[in-house]
């Protein structure tokens, strides 16, 4: 599909005849509900009965199939689940059938169906009236499933072409019931011209993610198709605002294509409680509204789920490392700011617009409401809009991130940013808000976000937890040099000098370590670093760190990159805290290649006096979020006499002890 094609479609969904998010309904179609059409013209030949009004009736597949709610299909009853991405959940009781070669003349298929070239199908796609789609060698008519489809019209995103490859990141599809009901709009076959082996060749299917932006490659990367990337540890906070092509990237599905000329002309819709509409293109908002600018962090539910993994056990989902977090500077405009302009009212101190009179009747509640978000592809999500209105809570509708636009990763043009809240209710290509009584209906909101007890396994009652929004405190080691690579200014501290507060100063590591005096040293100079963060602004006061597992404990030094007027904007603590700790290690009294391993402890506090739990099986949940215990890193330089006469130190190659990349080396703790 061609980038302008597919930015119509995009457009298409949001304004065509359909609503966004209808209400939705997954049922199987009855014999009498197809309506449209009683005769279908095929485009190689004259018109044909439909297969709905053909002598046989509905196809086979659906007759005499029940009626089934959707929770059938998801469990929970949340509709929105059906388009989910899961691909670490397969439900596979359907596979793509193989179909046997054919000739053109007589292929072996039913031969009551027409046939169809692919540039027919084509001519179908989501700006047509009468949308179609193709599954392996069969073409359907999908017109009337649009409306009643429960991933809302994202379908027509597949129109006009296979939609295999969506379903194969909406993989919920992949059971034989959604396959019956996609049968009961077959309405033909795929030429036999357009056919290799049966199946329409390989080019001939979209790749959803061709358009992709091409991504720096120093992000690592746990999937590609959808994309979500994290930078390698000891690159992820050099810098305290991170930089856009290093910042982590959380997909679910592909990156829209907004053109850059179009972007001014990108759409928000703002849909109140009592149903009215109010449409703002991006270039209204800007022209309209206050610019703010917000530092603030977004962090998944996810990050350091691989920690909980290592040492809880087995968890779902994306094995993230310690970098799905990161912080910027976003600038934009206020969530609150629009909703009044949209005429929300809301009886509360810090409402959007304070009713006077007799017009507090008309005053809604504002803890009953919830901001859902959607984005272009699908995504959607929301928050409480106590949170939304509170004009402390820096909530912005961003188009800027670090200065420049939003890059297309990260929401280009327009995406919400939810300050101290978990990062999945920032939501990407901002296109629709709805002010409802009710949460997103979506599976971000209903289930993907939640966490659970550490008995409750990976099935738990869904509807019981509460969807994450404020994000615990926690931790993480981003660094550890030790020894030589600390006295040969092997750390980022000394690498970026020209970063404020960020240089090591190597008197101090000698006052502290005697790095340098010492001709036979009883201590190797140890430099840690690291960030800190906790949610609704709640700022990190204390950073603690053990070398010896957790037995003993010193305070690291928080470093102050507010402390410059103008670095940073917000009303509350949004923002990680980087630290940084200089330390000795006793040096291990043989030498030879053994490894002498320690481990590395972090644990913070912030205003509240939060602290982090001691373990991760202590708050182990299945889907691995909110993994938030002390972060461990197990460090095992190797000791070697060097023959110089000045003892034993410890060389501790690039990969552990000069930096950090990875965790989970093995080695016998040091006693
Ligand atoms: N918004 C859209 N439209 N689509 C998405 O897949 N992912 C969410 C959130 N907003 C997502 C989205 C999740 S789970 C996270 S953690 C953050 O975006 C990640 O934002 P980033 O990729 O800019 O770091």
């Amino acid at each position: 599909m061609s980038t302008s094609r597919r930015f119509t479609v995009d457009l298409f969904r949001h304004s065509c005849r359909r609503p966004l998010n209808p209400a939705p309904s997954f049922r199987l179609r009855t014999s009498t509900a197809r309506s449209l059409h009683t005769t279908r013209p095929t485009l190689n030949g004259p018109a044909r009965p439909s297969p709905s009004t053909s002598p046989k009736g509905p196809n086979p597949a659906a007759r005499g199939a029940r009626v089934a709610p959707v929770g059938m299909l998801v469990g929970g009853g949340v509709l929105a689940s059906l388009f989910a991405v899961a691909w670490q959940d397969h439900d596979d009781d359907w596979e793509p059938k193989s179909v046997q070669p054919s000739s053109q003349d007589r292929d072996g298929r039913d031969p009551s169906l027409p046939r169809f070239r692919l540039s027919d199908v084509r001519k179908h796609d989501g700006s047509s009236p009468e949308p179609w789609v193709t599954l392996e060698d069969k073409v359907y008519d999908i017109t009337e499933w649009v409306g009643a489809h429960p991933g809302g019209d994202v379908i027509l995103r597949a129109a006009g072409g296979s939609i295999e490859p969506y379903w194969k990141i909406f993989s919920i599809h992949n059971t034989a019931y959604v396959r019956e009901i996609l049968d009961q709009y077959h309405i033909g076959f795929i030429d036999t011209a357009d056919l290799v082996n049966g199946r329409p060749a390989a080019e001939a299917i979209e790749d959803p993610f061709e358009t992709d932006p091409v991504r720096d490659p120093r992000l690592i990367a746990h999937t590609t198709k959808p994309m979500n990337a994290e930078p390698l540890t000891d690159e992820l906070d050099v810098e305290f605002k991170t930089p856009n092509e290093l910042f982590y990237v959380r997909h679910h599905m592909w990156v829209p294509v907004v053109e850059e000329d179009k972007a001014d002309e990108h759409a928000l819709t703002v849909e109140l409680p009592n149903g009215e509409e109010r449409r703002y293109t991006l270039a209204e908002l800007k022209e309209r509204f206050p610019i703010h600018k917000v530092t603030a962090v977004l962090q998944c539910s996810g990050n350091r789920r691989n920690d909980m993994t290592r040492h809880a056990g087995k968890t779902n989902g994306l094995q993230w490392g310690v970098g799905a977090i990161s912080n910027a500077e976003w600038e934009g405009v206020r969530l609150s700011d629009v909703l009044a302009d949209a005429g929300l009212k809301v009886a509360s101190a810090t409402a959007v617009t304070r009713p006077s009179g007799g017009e507090d009747d008309d005053a809604l509640d504002p803890k009953s409401l919830h901001v859902q978000f959607s984005g272009l592809e699908a995504y959607g999500s929301s928050i409480p809009l106590p949170k939304a209105i509170d004009p402390s809570g820096d909530v912005l509708l961003a188009f800027g991130m670090n200065g420049k636009p939003l890059p297309r990763d990260h929401g280009y043009p327009l995406r919400s940013v939810v300050p101290g809240t978990v990062a999945a209710r920032s939501v990407k290509w901002l296109s629709k808000i709805v002010v409802s009584d009710e949460e997103s209906p979506s599976q971000w909101q209903r289930r993907d976000y939640k966490s659970f007890g550490p008995n409750e396994g990976a099935n738990p009652d869904w509807s019981r937890a509460v969807s994450i929004q404020e994000m615990p405190i926690t931790s993480a080691i981003t660094g550890v040099w030790v020894g030589d690579c600390v006295r040969n200014s092997k750390t980022v501290w000394q690498k970026s000098s020209s970063q404020s507060g960020n240089v090591i100063d190597l008197g101090a590591v000698d006052k502290k370590v005697g790095v340098t005096s010492t001709p036979k040293p009883s201590a190797e100079p140890i430099a840690v670093q690291g960030y800190a963060y906790s949610g609704g602004g709640r700022a990190i006061t204390r950073v603690d760190i053990s070398l010896d597992g957790g037995k003993s404990w010193d305070q690291a030094e928080l470093i102050d990159d507010c402390a410059t007027p103008g670095s940073c904007f917000g009303n509350k603590a949004w923002s990680w805290k980087r630290w940084r700790y200089l330390g000795k290690l006793p040096t291990p009294e043989t030498a030879g290649e053994e490894k002498a391993c320690s481990t590395v402890v972090v644990k913070a506090v912030d205003d509240a006096y939060n602290a982090q739990p001691e373990t991760h099986s202590s708050i182990y949940n299945v889907r691995g979020n909110l993994a938030t215990a002390w972060h461990r890193v197990r460090i095992c330089p190797t000791c070697v006499d060097k023959g110089d006469g000045k003892g034993v130190v410890w060389s501790t190659g690039d990969k552990f002890g000069c930096g950090f990349k990875k965790e989970g080396e093995a080695g016998e703790e040091r006693k």
